[in-house]
């Protein structure tokens, strides 16, 4: 893949525009307020309303910038939640861009300077980040993922189907739905007729969940027990 450049969006924070996909990482209408509604709020703050518990196991479809782990980690430490978190990510950013970012106005710096200095590390093992938070990156294509053990919420946040069709098709969704619990949640910015089929058939309960600025709509889907 070519190296994606910075790009401004509607809520003042950063994005990348990727010219070989065509299409930029986060919501053009806010990176920051796409990613604390559709992956904080509608995902894991779902689903811990219905699951109150000390620890949560998150799986990420697509790390990027690492925004998405990020806000969750600022989240989870302020409220004393223990996070582990996988993340997929075929194309690792270079450690300079992901400083560009400029994430570090919206979480604590602990964070922030673990997420940086560690980075490379969570490629390799499970990576202590910051208090209560851990991090293992998965360098692999979608098609080839696999791990031990299971995981409570999904954010599954790929180029859109549209630039990356082999992203979204049933079997793709298979891939990570494996590893989800039964009642466990798995969001997305997007919602398609395809995305809903294909989530039913794989034994969801689908609903669909106001989108973030710029979109009127999102899926959320819950694992049937
Ligand atoms: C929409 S961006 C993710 C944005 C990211 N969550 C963030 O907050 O910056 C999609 C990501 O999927 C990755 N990707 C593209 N094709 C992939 C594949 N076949 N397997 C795994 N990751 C892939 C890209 O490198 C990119 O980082």
């Amino acid at each position: 893949m070519q190296t994606p450049f910075l790009v401004p969006t509607a809520d003042g924070s950063l994005t990348l525009f990727q010219p070989e996909v065509g299409e930029h990482y986060h919501s053009k209408h806010g990176a920051v307020q796409e990613s604390k509604h559709v992956f904080l709020e509608s995902g894991l703050g779902y689903f811990l309303a219905k699951n109150p518990q000390p620890s949560v196991h998150i799986l990420e479809v697509g790390l990027g910038t690492g925004l998405n782990f990020l806000l969750t980690a600022d989240y989870a430490q302020k409220q004393n939640l223990q996070v582990d978190y996988c993340a997929i990510e075929a194309f690792p950013l270079p450690e300079i861009l992901l400083a560009q970012m400029g994430y570090n106005q919206y979480i604590q710096d602990a964070i922030w300077d673990g997420f940086l200095s560690k980075y490379q590390a969570a490629f390799t093992e499970t990576t202590f980040i910051s208090q209560g938070i851990n991090l293992k990156v998965e360098k692999c294509l979608l098609a080839d993922f696999v791990i031990d053990g299971q995981v409570d919420v999904i954010y599954f946040d790929a180029f859109a189907a549209i630039h990356q069709p082999e992203m979204w098709t049933t079997e793709a969704l298979e891939r990570v739905c494996r590893y989800l619990k039964p009642g466990g949640v798995f969001v997305s910015y997007a919602i398609t007729g395809n995305l809903k089929r294909s989530m039913k058939s794989l034994g969801f309960a689908i609903e669909k969940a106001p989108g973030a600025p710029g979109k009127r709509e999102m899926l959320r889907a819950v694992k049937l027990v």
